[in-house]
């Protein structure tokens, strides 16, 4: 038995009966011979789902939802007709009825029915809760409950805190890296200024600081005649977003290194000092260190940018996270596109939880997003999502009958166990990639670094071992 409640309202005594008692062998169920009497009863606690007769004596069916709306708005109500009457039916659904059903009713039908609308309510609830609590403490709405993302919310709360310090967030692409910069705006004392985004990458290099600093009237061809406001100087007293920071030309770091060190500046084409100091906020996904030993970027200006780093985990590193984003997308995605999905198969949760995504949290929330549009159904399929299950062998990439030694009496030597698998996987995924490390870590769905962290720690065991 859930913990659902059900009232069952319908004067008829056999079918209320019947009704109730095949209903309470999954929920608690109360029945009512009147609507008032049911009124009465929801001072005592509102059910999950209210099953309304529409002919009753006294008050009506449709009469008793609308008092049941006005003063329980968030009350679930199918309705129970006789026959099809559409004017009262269209009535009832635009007084806020959930749903209505034709006697007689088919009993499996009517289960299956119910059973689809307490799961999309109580998804509802959850999501809202969900939502109300994230709004409240990480406004805008960063979803995720793993540690790792709870750390990297613990460094937001600490840096948003203090504007005058420069925060550089790096992540894999579409692990929220705009997500968080915005979240570090809204949290910190500054979040009623404008929050200013400049994505580096998308501006042409010979543009970009005429973008930051402004020019002066006549600066170059094609320039507003009565010059412009750089984007320091509009994001004054609120946060300068520097998306895809890596992409800044040599020239242009040199120029944004000097206005980060004393928040001074010269438009383009100008004489006049000028000063400014607005929080600065940048992110990339570029390997900048890398980028710095390749004499492509500023060692002096990474470390003006990065007195606090954020390090957005992938996706595949907090993949508890993964069905929570899913359900938060599927509510946004069921709403937009009028769908009403209210769940996700098992078989779908497995495809999501070991899927890839190397594409991160913007993968996910796409592969959603097509399958609440193209497809219709309550429970999203793995076909649906366009994902294959892993007992395909295609996501793990690992045959499924791969032999695993069964755990005896003795017990097992788990972390030589885990030892062995790990470099039996590395070794093959090395030799298949031709030695290349990037390629062997994609096929393990590692990043490089890790790949090369735990390879060291594998060879220096190894050396151990044979010392
Ligand atoms: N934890 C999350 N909860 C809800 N939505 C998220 C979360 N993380 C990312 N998103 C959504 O995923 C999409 C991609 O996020 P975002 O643009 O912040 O990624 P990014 O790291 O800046 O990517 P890129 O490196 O490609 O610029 C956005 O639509 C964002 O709203
Ligand atoms: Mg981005």
């Amino acid at each position: 038995m859930t913990n659902y409640s059900i009232f069952v309202v319908d004067d008829e005594a056999v079918a209320r009966e019947g009704l109730a008692l095949a209903l309470s062998k999954a929920y608690q169920v109360q029945a009512f011979a009147t609507a008032e009497s049911a009124i009465t009863a929801l001072k005592e606690g509102v059910p999950d789902l209210v099953l309304l007769d529409i002919g009753l004596p006294g008050m009506s069916g449709v009469e008793a939802l609308e008092s049941m709306k006005k003063q329980y708005p968030d009350i679930v109500v199918i309705m129970i007709t006789a026959f099809e009457d559409t004017e009262t039916i269209i009535q009832a659904m635009k007084l806020g009825a959930y749903d209505y059903m034709v006697k007689p009713l088919k009993m499996d039908v009517l289960l299956s029915n119910i059973k689809s609308a307490l799961e999309t309510i109580a998804m509802r609830k959850e999501i809202q809760g969900l939502h109300e609590k994230y709004l409240k403490e990480n406004l805008p709405c960063f979803i995720g409950e793993s540690n790792a993302v709870q750390d990297v919310m613990d460094v937001v709360k600490k840096v948003a805190a203090s504007p005058d310090t420069p925060v550089l967030i790096v992540g894999e692409t579409g692990t929220g890296k705009e997500l968080i910069a915005k979240a570090i705006h809204y949290r910190s004392p500054l979040f009623k200024g404008p929050l200013v985004s400049l994505n580096c990458a998308a501006i042409p290099k010979e543009l970009i600081e005429s973008e930051l600093f402004g020019y002066e009237k006549g600066a170059f061809s094609g320039a507003d005649a009565k010059g412009k406001k750089g984007l320091v100087e509009q994001a004054a007293d609120g946060t300068l977003f520097m998306d895809e920071v890596g992409d800044l030309s040599m020239s242009a770091q040199a120029k944004l290194l000097r206005f980060l060190e004393d928040g001074e500046y010269y438009r383009v084409g100008g004489t006049q000092k000028r000063s400014v100091r607005p929080r600065v906020v940048s992110a990339t996904n570029r390997g900048l260190p890398q980028m710095i030993v390749n004499g492509k970027f500023r060692e002096d200006l990474y470390f003006r940018l990065a007195v606090v780093k954020i390090e957005v985990p992938s996706l595949i590193q907090r993949r508890e996270d993964i069905l929570l984003i899913a359900k938060h997308f599927l509510v946004q995605f069921n709403t937009k596109f009028g769908k009403s999905f209210n769940s996700i198969s098992p078989e779908a949760e497995t495809a999501l939880t070991s899927h890839g995504w190397t594409g991160n949290v913007r993968e996910l929330k796409n592969i959603i997003e097509r399958a609440v549009l193209m497809a219709d159904g309550v429970k999203l399929t793995p076909e649906q999502l366009g994902l294959s299950t892993p007992s395909h062998g295609m996501e793990t990439g690992v045959e499924r009958d791969t032999p695993v030694p069964r755990l005896s009496e003795k017990g097992v030597d788990f972390p030589a166990l885990l030892e062995s698998i790990e470099r039996h996987y590395f070794e093959d995924a090395l030799d298949m990639a031709g030695g290349n490390e990037s390629k062997a870590a994609k096929l393990l769905r590692l990043t490089r670094d890790k790949f090369r962290y735990r390879r060291k720690k594998l060879y220096k065991k190894r050396s151990h071992t044979k010392a």
